[in-house]
């Protein structure tokens, strides 16, 4: 099977940039939303990015016109998935919303499409059992800016079979990104060795070693690091990291991957970081 048609469930962060990604390298996609308005903002995000891609010449005027004349846009999941060779979900991190989301698209998708989530650490064997098609499930971890960011974590549930895995590998290439291979276990690599490192830096300031700059400094002047840890967190949002974190403390019942309880108070007061507009610092 050719990869050609692709739905993308959500048009948040990354769904949009995901949209983006693949209607700029020759694919038509449809964003399925659940309200107009959203829809409507992710593709004007989608505008804005290639816009900057035009400025910084990457890409002509005539390469983002045509981008944006493959994606469309559906408000019902059902009739959105219905012709598509490859459905990448990317809602929320929540186990039953995305339990909900596989068995309706099961239900919708042509019998071969290859079923994605872009999960950053929800298990892609429990998703792949409430569907008809195991095999056919499979992990594609794309990474905060997806236009930029050249890795696709491509995550194998206990049942994926290679042919996915490699129709799956193939289109991530396509987009110019490197996919790399990774079982499914609880945040997978990228968030297994990422979110210790965040919540030390958390740890830091909680036990006050330093101040949030201070430990980012350290990140970026010693190790090269494009962001600190803690600015990388505001970045990413904290109730994003403390939902991973408590993916891998459950999964794996290792008291190390305990969140930082100062963590724990900042999202309970909803500092998320960036999209709120304070975190481990103010935006
Ligand atoms: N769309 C298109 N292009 C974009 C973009 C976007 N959304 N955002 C940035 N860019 C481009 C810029 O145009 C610029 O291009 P140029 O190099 O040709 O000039 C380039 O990216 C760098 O951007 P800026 O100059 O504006 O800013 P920086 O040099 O500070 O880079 C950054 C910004 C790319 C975000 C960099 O700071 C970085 O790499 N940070 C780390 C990001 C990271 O670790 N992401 C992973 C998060 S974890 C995750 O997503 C997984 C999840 O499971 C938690």
């Amino acid at each position: 099977m050719k990869i050609r048609n692709v739905a993308v469930i959500g048009g948040g962060t990354m769904g949009n940039g995901i949209v983006h990604v693949f209607a700029q390298n020759g694919y038509n996609v449809t964003l399925i939303e659940v309200k107009q308005e959203f829809a409507d903002k992710a593709l004007a995000t989608i505008d804005k990015n290639l816009s900057r891609m035009v400025t910084k010449e990457k890409i002509t005027e005539a390469d983002k016109k045509s981008t944006l004349s493959r994606i469309s846009v559906n408000l019902k999941l059902e009739e959105g998935v219905g012709d598509r060779d490859l459905v990448v979900e990317a809602v929320n991190e929540n186990l039953d919303l995305k339990s909900n989301i596989f068995k309706k698209i099961d239900e919708a998708a042509p019998s071969t499409a290859i079923l994605a989530s872009n999960t950053s650490s929800i298990s892609i064997t429990k998703l792949a059992a409430v569907t008809s098609r195991s095999s056919q499930v499979i992990g594609m971890h794309f990474f905060n800016p997806v236009p930029v960011m050249k890795l696709v974590e491509v995550v194998r549930g206990l049942d994926t079979s290679n042919e996915v895995y490699q129709e799956v590998h193939d289109s991530a290439k396509s987009l110019g990104k490197e996919p790399v291979e990774v079982n499914d276990y609880p945040g997978f690599v990228s968030n297994r060795v990422l979110m210790p490192m965040i919540n030390e830096a958390a740890y830091c300031v909680y036990e006050q070693v330093a101040t949030p700059e201070n430990v980012d400094a350290v990140m970026k002047l010693g190790m090269n690091h494009p962001m600190g840890p803690l600015r990388l967190a505001d970045f990413i949002g904290l109730d994003v990291c403390l939902d991973i974190l408590n993916v891998l403390y459950d999964g794996f019942k290792d008291p190390k991957y305990r969140p930082c309880p100062l963590l724990v108070k900042m999202v309970n007061a909803g500092r998320l970081g960036d999209k709120t507009g304070e975190g481990f610092y103010k935006h």
